[in-house]
């Protein structure tokens, strides 16, 4: 037997991780810059999570949806404390696309509307339903039809000079369309780690009042604190009507979170059914409860406005001294390295040398960047020391 394909494979064997570490069955130690796939950010083998989880999997685990739990009650009351007080209605999921899936739905249910705003570069889950709204899952044959989507360029500087990139929803205010239910957004466009501008939420939120639409932070990939906010879209002055969660929320743990309003539950009217066998589990709880707690406790949030400010130094650093690299940008521990079309190429190349030089990290391919999402943990120390590696790759490989 063997795994279903999903992409480029390399035969290593990672058996264990310490810290921001983790190690292969030959013994090899790999600094993880990607958190695994961007989940594990307290790093491996932490006590604060471990012990915890280790209890709670003795303790309980999965209940029937119809009880509540201790584990769920203190996850709410932990993200009580760092939400915005609107968003108090809450599911606990299992992945990123599960939740986005959910927060969908009850767009459409609570609007009575189906037409989305979504974006170009947008990633929204692995299901039918939210990969049928990414640009490699439209029009095919074999998802089902989204319906009446509308796509916005990505936000970037070309794209976006006085908000242009937003001139789709001014048309469709100027046009009267009155079946808009969600636009959908990610305050830093994971793939690529695409920044927008500070306002771009306010924006946001002007068109979906205007639409009477609701505004969706989908936070999967950019919450809690990678940004250097405790939830990325307070970049902004915004709130919006629904925010998704999930990776880091778990650090490591498979959880996700659906969170709303209360007009919002009062918009759906019942009408939203979505009962799932590990929907609240005790153990989905234990998790998140323990992940924001670490974080308050660590004060990370800060830590990775701090980090990712020195990351990005050394990345524009590297910019301007290196002329296949034309891009560096990120916010918090959200990076992202740029290479120029014609060294579109040499990315895998040197991601791999990196690989195999003790650095875990990833090239996006339909970005031409590198992206890092590392731990909350990791030291300047271990920056400076892959920023040397990384310099000497970029040498021999793209000059
Ligand atoms: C922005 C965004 N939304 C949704 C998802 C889907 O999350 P999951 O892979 O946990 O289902 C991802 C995953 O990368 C994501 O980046």
């Amino acid at each position: 037997m063997r795994l279903w394909k999903t992409g480029p494979q390399r035969n290593i064997v990672l058996v264990r991780g310490e810290g921001n570490h983790v190690y292969d069955e030959t013994g090899k130690r790999y600094l993880d810059l990607q958190s695994g796939y961007w989940c594990n950010v307290l790093g491996y083998d932490n006590p604060k999570i471990v012990k915890p989880m280790q209890e709670q999997f003795k303790r309980l685990t999965n209940v029937m949806s119809a009880f509540s739990t201790n584990e769920i009650k203190e996850a709410m009351n932990q993200l009580g404390k760092v939400l915005p007080p609107e968003l108090d209605r809450i599911s606990f999921l299992n992945s990123g696309s599960e939740a986005v899936d959910l927060a969908l739905k009850i767009a459409r249910a609570a609007t009575d509307k189906t037409g989305l705003v979504v974006n170009e570069r947008g990633y929204y889950g692995a299901t039918a339903y939210t990969f049928s709204l990414c640009g490699a899952g439209r029009n095919t044959s074999y998802l089902p039809n989204p319906g009446e989507l509308y796509t916005l360029p990505a936000p970037t500087p070309e794209n976006c000079t006085g908000w242009s990139c937003l001139e789709p929803l001014k048309k469709l205010v100027q046009e009267g369309n009155d079946n808009i239910a969600a636009i959908i957004y990610e305050p830093v466009i994971g793939a690529g780690i695409f920044v927008p501008d500070i306002g771009y939420g306010e924006q946001l939120r002007k068109y979906a009042d205007e639409l009477g639409a609701l505004l969706i932070s989908n936070e999967v990939t950019v919450s809690p604190a990678k940004s250097g906010k405790w939830f990325a879209h307070q970049h902004d002055n915004v709130v919006p009507e629904i925010l998704t969660l999930g990776k880091a929320i778990g650090c490591g743990f498979p959880v996700s979170c659906m969170i709303t309003t209360g007009r919002v539950e009062e918009m759906c009217d019942g009408k939203i059914y979505h009962v799932q066998s590990h929907q609240n589990d005790a153990l989905s709880g234990r998790a998140v409860a323990t992940v924001i707690k670490t974080i308050m406790e660590e004060g990370l949030v800060d830590r990775c406005a701090e980090m990712g400010e020195y990351f990005l130094e050394r990345f524009n650093e590297i910019k301007e001294s290196y002329d296949c690299v034309v891009d560096a940008r990120g916010r918090g521990l959200l990076l992202a390295l740029q290479l120029g079309e014609e060294y579109a190429e040499q990315g895998e190349v040197i991601q791999w040398d990196l690989i195999d030089k003790g650095f875990l990290m990833d090239y996006h391919k339909a970005s031409n960047s590198f992206r890092f999402f590392p731990p909350f943990t990791i030291t300047q120390k271990e920056i400076d020391e892959f920023i040397k590696v990384l310099k000497e790759s970029l040498s021999i490989h793209c000059g």
